[in-house]
């Protein structure tokens, strides 16, 4: 695979036919026309840098098993409350001794110095990307921002990136108004991007056009919603200007995990 290819998923366009035929171009250009999507065991790196694995276990030699299994389709591994309250940090600094980013899902809420100080202690920890609750306000948020920079700072690292999570999908009577008031809080506090639905991605790429706009509630087509109120197909939801997808349970509860992985780039390219 050349190193100078590139491949910008985030355009006005959305996935247009030159991008998937790119795309296309980079997935088998390795392999030979015959070779069909079963063969191939990794997804392009440009690709692989877009998607996020959620780790939604309990118990950390699980986790490293599906990260181990899945590193060559994911570039980052999302650890949310369950896996943190389990393992702490060793969750993260395994994952990250895998080669693998990690994305600290803890949605942080609390008075703006706690959030400060939380900040600081996983600025430290070499993760990614961290969430905080984005309806916590503009106090909060930037606390946590540096909170982020001051940690990473001190252990010579680059700060993870602080994501405002607009609403939760639990969330299912916020009035419109909110989606915008939640953008304009992160921007002001510092903020790299925000968590929110595909439904809600192309409005905030045009409030904040250098967002990282992360998208969860990704679902190939035909494959069971479980508990999304508003999911979306990857190909939906880049068009929609998402730049990271988050992915569980489509690929984590598939009786063939790496096949499902597979078929989800197969989705994204054909
Ligand atoms: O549904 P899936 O297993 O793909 O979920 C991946 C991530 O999406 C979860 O770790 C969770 O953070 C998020 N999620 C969400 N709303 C839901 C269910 C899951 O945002 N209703």
């Amino acid at each position: 695979m050349s190193d100078d290819t590139t491949i910008d998923l985030n355009g006005d366009e959305g996935v247009d036919g030159d991008r998937l035929a790119s795309l296309e171009q980079l997935f088998f250009q390795e392999e030979s026309p015959e070779v069909g999507l079963e063969e191939v065991d990794a997804a392009p790196a440009e690709l692989r840098d877009r998607l996020v694995l959620a780790l939604d276990v309990d118990d950390v030699v699980e986790a490293i098993r599906l990260v181990h299994e899945l590193k060559p389709w994911f570039g980052a591994a999302k650890v949310g409350l369950e896996l943190f309250t389990s393992a702490g940090p060793d969750a993260v600094l395994s994952i990250l001794a895998e080669g693998m980013k990690v994305f600290l899902d803890l949605k942080l809420f609390d008075i703006p110095t706690t959030v400060g100080k939380a900040g600081r202690v996983i600025g430290a920890l070499g993760a990614s990307y961290l969430t905080l609750a984005g309806f916590g306000g503009v106090p909060m948020l930037r606390a946590g921002v540096e909170g982020l920079a001051e940690g990473a700072s001190l252990a010579g690292l680059d700060p993870p990136t602080a994501l405002a999570v607009t609403m939760l999908t639990s969330d299912t009577g916020a009035p419109e108004h909110v989606l915008g008031n939640r953008v304009r809080a992160a921007l002001e506090a510092g903020c790299g991007g925000v968590v929110c639905a595909a439904s809600d991605a192309a409005e905030v790429k045009r409030m904040a056009p250098h967002f990282i706009v992360v998208v969860p509630g990704i679902r190939t087509e035909g494959s069971p919603r479980h508990d999304h109120g508003r999911s979306a197909t990857p190909g939906e939801a880049y068009a929609a200007g998402a730049d990271l997808l988050v992915v569980g349970r489509t690929v984590t509860a598939a009786a063939d995990r790496s096949a499902a992985a597979a078929a989800l780039i197969a989705s994204i390219v054909s």
